[in-house]
């Protein structure tokens, strides 16, 4: 069967971090577990790049647009390659095969009557590229509770969408269609949003040059999340392309709650206006927090370092704590102490146990040769019993999106294993030679454990399996140990004879300890640097007004050892600045100098005197050095 698999399309705006590395390793799981299955998988993921965050970022960082999508792109597919993901293909909406589909859909809207032009009025909020009707403001700004920041009032003429016209069909999908909105939570808020009214969409926008341009009228561009759904069509070569004929409808798409109105709303009433097929399924999962409970992402700076965590624990811990720390339908929290915690209680502890202690007892009872089992007993009828269960409960999980509860299923097993191998006692079993035959079908049932572990571990887990089979395939005749999804319920396919060796273990314990002394260590070799504030937008830096200025006068104030009173000149004016610098400069010294004033700053009172601005100086350990220009400019030149 054919399976077609998506994440959003992520803005490059800056470094992939943990929350959209979890949807896709979430993706993933379920596009290796769809292969196992049998199905002719197709996995997207990809990048948003038409957007003004993108315009705003390399502005900052003085490069174009372009340049500055090609070079964060590159750390998504790094980080995706890292994680080991599968993705069969990477769209980025900057590509002429996605315009071109974009620009042809639209023209057809429009010809159709569902795209028409008109004059926008409304509160737009940046950050979310979103338009809000006044009476969804909070306090009069961004209603989406992640951001809460100020919203623009625009006018302009735009083109609209007529999602009004859509309205009653989409709600009659949704309820003809339980599995189309998961979890049903989701599925809930959406027909609540959606009886609530839906406005035609503004689509386009004439003040900006960054983005897709409306066929046949260049001064507009198109709203960037009407180009960015495009992505799961135009990408399979829409409409003729053979990906579209064999893959088209989407089996799921994968997402955060944060853009599900996007898909389960616009994004389906576009397809219905094109005579599309909808898509299946959209699987929505909750956010990643941090302690301090507020959502890990780009804006707030909160994000973690995922090459450094990768490189630091390995893909499969990475991948394994992720999935497991999501509850279904709620948020999950990060720590990286957590994650430490969970590797060595459950990835070393509990599975690397289990493997290690089952491949030792095999070298040391049997001389590391897998033994001839003999007659089943309860315990391999319930082995079975148990391993269907989990196979089945896990990919049950698993398709709904429920990466904990996948996780859940395959420790239920792991629990059984360490159990069984504490009950079954083979060391007391070694010691009696009548007991030979017990004990070579107990640890001939331990290795199929290993087996069957291994595969169930493949979706989550994709080093695990590897890992075993170099241990399983000691003579390395190539024989793979776990194949198809299928044969997690089947019992005997280890070969007895087969040769195995302990081998390093599968996850290494870490000392939390020690790992934070090396590091703190690593951080005092360094030089060390005060963390970087959270970004901001190029309009909060726009709000500071940076001048030359030039000292005419300065002297120490009166019984402090700290303040010097200067005084400037700012074009024609002056202005008197009072400054800390006493501790590292002479009053003289800085008579004649061109510095840097923030002229904007509100005056503020020091020592009695009113200080109108401030000058700007590096400091660094103590030491102290005002700004200053190298060759003098006019007083009142602008510093940008
Ligand atoms: O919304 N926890 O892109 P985006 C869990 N370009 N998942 C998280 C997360 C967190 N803390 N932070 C981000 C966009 N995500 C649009 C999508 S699709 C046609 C266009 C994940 O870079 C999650 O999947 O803001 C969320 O939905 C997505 O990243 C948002 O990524």
């Amino acid at each position: 069967m054919n399976y077609y698999i998506t994440t959003p399309i992520y803005y490059p705006n800056s470094s992939p971090h943990i929350g959209t590395a979890y949807t896709t390793i979430l993706a993933d799981a379920i596009a290796r577990l769809r292969r196992l299955n049998g199905d002719n998988v197709h996995f997207l993921t990809g990048t948003d790049e038409n957007s003004q965050k993108i315009v705003r970022m390399a502005e900052a960082a003085g490069v174009d647009p372009q340049a500055y999508v090609d070079r964060v792109v590159e750390s998504f597919r790094k980080l995706w390659q890292c994680l080991e993901i599968t993705n069969d293909d990477f769209i980025r909406t900057t590509e002429s095969r996605h315009h071109k589909v974009v620009q042809e859909l639209f023209a057809r809207l429009q010809a159709q009557g569902d795209i028409y032009k008109g004059e926008y009025q409304g509160w737009y909020c940046t950050p979310c590229e979103t338009f809000w009707p006044e009476n969804k403001l909070v306090n009069g700004c961004c209603p989406n509770e992640d951001c809460r920041r100020e919203v623009t009032w625009l006018t302009e003429e735009s083109y609209f969408f007529r999602l009004s016209r859509y309205q009653e069909r989409l709600l009659r999908h949704i309820e003809e269609n339980p599995d189309f909105i998961h979890p049903v939570s989701r599925r809930n808020e959406m027909i609540r949003f959606i009886e609530g009214g839906l406005d035609d969409l503004s689509i386009s926008r004439s003040s900006i040059r960054w983005g897709i341009k409306v066929p046949g009228d260049p001064e507009h561009v198109i709203y960037v999340w009407m180009d960015a759904l495009v992505n799961y069509i135009s990408a399979l070569g829409y409409p003729d392309g053979p990906l579209y004929a064999a893959y088209w409808p989407a089996d799921v798409h994968v997402m955060a709650k944060d853009i599900v109105r996007f898909h389960t709303v616009i994004w389906p009433i576009l397809l219905m206006a094109a005579g599309i097929p909808l898509p299946k399924k959209v699987v929505a999962h909750g956010w990643y927090l941090d302690r301090e409970g507020s959502k890990i992402s780009k804006s707030r700076g909160n994000v973690q370092d995922s090459f450094g965590l990768i490189q630091c624990y390995g893909s499969d811990a990475v991948r394994y704590y992720l999935l497991k720390e999501m509850p279904f339908g709620q948020d999950g929290t990060y720590g990286e102490e957590a994650l430490v915690e969970r590797i060595n209680s459950d990835l070393a502890n509990d599975l690397g146990n289990f493997v290690s202690r089952t491949l030792a007892m095999v070298e040391k009872y049997c001389g590391g040769v897998v033994p001839v089992p003999h007659s089943d007993g309860e315990a391999q009828r319930e082995l079975q019993a148990l391993a269907a269960e989990a196979a089945d409960t896990l990919e049950e999980k698993l398709m709904a999106g429920d990466g904990a509860g996948a996780v859940e299923a395959l420790w239920r097993l792991v629990g059984w294993a360490n159990r069984y191998v504490d009950t079954s006692a083979p060391w007391v079993l070694a010691r009696d030679p009548e007991k030979r035959t017990e004990l070579e079908t107990t640890l001939y049932t331990f290795v199929e454990c290993v087996r069957i572990l291994g595969l169930l571990a493949a979706p989550l887990m994709p080093g695990v399996p590897v890992k075993l089979q170099k241990l399983l395939d000691v003579q390395g005749d190539g024989r793979n140990f776990f194949g198809a999804w299928e044969n997690a319920k089947k019992w005997r396919l280890v070969p007895p004879g087969t040769r195995v060796r302990k081998g390093e273990p599968l996850f290494p314990r870490i000392d939390l300890d020690q790992l934070l002394a090396e590091r703190e260590a690593r951080d005092e070799a360094e030089e060390y640097i005060e963390p970087i504030k959270p970004e901001i937008d190029i309009e909060d830096f726009a709000k500071l007004d940076l001048r030359v200025v030039k000292i005419l006068a300065a002297e120490k104030v009166p019984k402090t050892d700290k303040l010097i009173k200067l005084t400037v000149k700012l074009g024609a004016e002056e202005r008197v600045v009072v400054s800390g610098i006493a501790q590292h400069y002479k009053p003289e010294d800085l008579v004649g100098r061109s510095v840097v004033l923030v002229a904007n700053l509100k005056p503020a009172k020091l020592r009695g005197i009113v200080s109108q601005g401030m000058v700007l100086a590096a400091s660094h350990e103590g030491s102290l050095e005002v700004l200053s220009l190298d060759h003098p400019m006019p007083p009142g030149a602008g510093v940008k």
